[in-house]
């Protein structure tokens, strides 16, 4: 299985830092909200990463990830030239994801709390999943309709009526028809591919699972300077509760083994001075006790 971090966009509701870089750097609480989506993707036991971003942005992203060995991962740029649809994304990284199927999560996409429902996702090997998350501003999202057995009928791109209260998040796990399905795509009337009709295609050939999250899970928006300052509160009200970090990408690839505790020591060596290190560093002692 491939991901694909979508993180470019206009990103103009985030003006005035939108002149220089696209709003998943922006922190929320002590981290760049882009490590948050990453984690979920590593949190899955995704190694092969294609970030997808705008010519700004991605030299930052670069500088941050570099080839992404000292995670114990392999992470791709890509780049998207004009903010053409997040269905565009499987075509940009068509030679990327080769035959494989491919996990697609956005950018400014966070999840919070057990990912049991991903997991599932994961472990079929057919068709598409998405996912179903109660909001109460559905008209903002992509809109899943289901008949009274739970069963997936419609799915609407920001219908002004929504047909019920669940929304899609920015979480897609596909097999590998995805790439051909994008290919034949035509751009929706706002000119861009619509993610929205990748799923309309695996719905009406009868490929799509759609899975509710449910309630114990924050699925958190990022769409407003408002919105990153909850998140940021969220999760700086959490770690300082807890005295653990989310979203700590080098303690999750420790976690996951994808690097061993020797790396993990180099890694953390390598950081300067300051809070996320003093937190790795007692990870470590932790493990070695
Ligand atoms: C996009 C998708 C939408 C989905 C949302 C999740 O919306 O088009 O279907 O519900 O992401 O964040 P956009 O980011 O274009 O507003």
């Amino acid at each position: 299985m491939k991901g694909i971090i979508l993180a470019g966009g206009a990103g103009s509701r985030m003006y005035p830092i939108s002149q220089l870089y696209s709003k998943q750097l922006t922190l929320i609480y002590d981290k760049p909200l882009i490590y948050y989506p990453l984690s979920v993707l590593m949190l899955g036991g995704i190694k092969d990463i294609l970030i997808i971003s705008n010519e700004e942005t991605i030299p930052f992203y670069k500088k941050l990830f570099l080839d992404g060995t000292h995670l114990g991962l392999n992470i791709e740029y890509a780049l998207q030239s004009a903010p053409n649809g997040i269905a565009e994304s499987f075509i940009i990284g068509d030679k990327f994801i080769g035959s494989d199927g491919v996990t697609l999560i956005l950018g400014d996409n966070i999840f919070y709390g057990s990912l049991d429902f991903f997991q599932r996702a994961l472990n079929r090997t057919h068709g598409a999943t998405v996912f179903g998350y109660r909001v109460t501003d559905p008209e903002r999202y992509g809109i899943v309709e289901f008949d009274h057995n739970g069963k997936a009928i419609s799915i609407e791109e920001k219908p002004k009526v929504p047909k019920s209260d669940f929304a899609v998040p920015g979480l897609y796990v596909y097999d590998n028809k995805v790439v051909d399905i994008s290919k034949n795509l035509e751009p929706s009337p706002r000119g861009e591919l619509e993610i929205t009709d990748v799923n309309m295609v695996y719905l009406k050939q009868g490929d799509l699972n759609v899975e509710k999250i449910s309630r114990g899970v924050a699925w958190l928006d990022t769409g407003t300077p408002e919105s990153l300052l909850q998140a940021s509160n969220f999760f700086g009200a959490i770690e300082d509760r807890q005295g653990l970090k989310v979203a700590c990408l080098e303690e999750i690839s420790l976690h996951m083994d994808f690097i061993d505790l020797d790396k993990f020591e180099t890694v953390i060596n390598n950081m300067p001075k300051c809070a996320y290190k003093e937190y790795l560093v007692k990870i470590h002692s932790d493990r070695t006790k």
